[in-house]
């Protein structure tokens, strides 16, 4: 499997105080930043947009390399991805990871895509947000079956290849929510036809889920209030990364 990554939500961070919040992370041990977009519509809640992507990027040194530390891992619960890639391309985000549901319909992200006449297919969303200098994630939410994906998976087209799937462990929308078990057999069959396929895991991870987690799998681990609301979270961070390399 491809190496850990822990990649703290900022969703969980002082908001008052964001851009120390994001180096501070960073200086305890993570990997990546995780950045919630939310905009009360693919979600029933809202966060932020680019513009306070752009002011908290120059807290975090860019990545020396592809999907490296301090990669941005912005991910957009937003009822129309394709509009605001170029927006958070130029924000400075990394790895843009768009939900399958939302991109299987663009305008309305709950009805079926077949009555859309603005559909959007998740391949010709990852390739537009590869042609745009950006890595592309694909995200489920918990009620969505993983096989889905395996077209998109499969195809055998780099540029139409997403970099990275997010399993939601929780319905999006906010933090400190209760870790779903029974999401471990869409990580598991993703692993097994995948080896080095980047998974991620976002919502109610914390010491006592990531067992679970990184047995099924699992090699990028979102954690937000496990990792901002410790007294000491370098420590979080460091056990995080241990039961995934172990
Ligand atoms: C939920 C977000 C998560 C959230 C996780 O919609 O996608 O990234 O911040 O928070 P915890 O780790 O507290 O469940
Ligand atoms: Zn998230």
């Amino acid at each position: 499997a491809p190496p850990a990554i822990i990649a703290p939500s900022i969703l969980s961070a002082d908001f008052g105080a964001l851009g120390k919040a994001c180096s501070d992370t960073i200086g305890q041990g993570a990997d990546w930043l995780h950045v919630d977009i939310m905009d009360g519509h693919f979600v029933p809640n809202m966060t932020f947009g680019a513009p306070v992507v752009t002011m908290i990027r120059p807290h975090v040194e860019k990545p020396a390399e592809s999907l490296g530390k301090g990669t941005f891992d912005c991910h957009m619960m937003i009822a129309e991805p394709k509009k605001w890639v170029k927006d958070f391309k130029k924000a400075g985000c990394d790895l843009y990871c768009f939900h399958y549901e939302a991109a299987i319909n663009s305008t309305a992200a709950e009805e079926p895509a077949a009555t859309s006449d603005k559909k959007t297919s998740p391949k010709e969303l990852v390739r537009y947000i590869h042609e745009q200098g950006l890595r592309a994630g694909v995200a489920i939410k918990p009620k969505t079956p993983v096989d889905v994906l395996y077209e998109l998976l499969d195809s055998g087209v780099k540029e139409e290849t997403p970099d990275m799937v997010l399993v939601m462990t929780v319905e999006p929308g906010f933090g400190g929510q209760k870790f779903m078990p029974d999401m471990m057999p869409k990580v598991q069959a993703l692993r097994s036809r995948y080896p080095e396929l980047n998974i991620e895991v976002d919502g109610g991870l914390s010491e006592k889920t990531i067992d679970t987690a990184a047995d099924a799998g699992a090699n990028v681990i979102v954690a937000g209030s496990a990792v901002f609301g410790a007294k000491d979270p370098s420590e979080v961070i460091a056990k995080l990364r241990e039961a995934v390399e172990k």
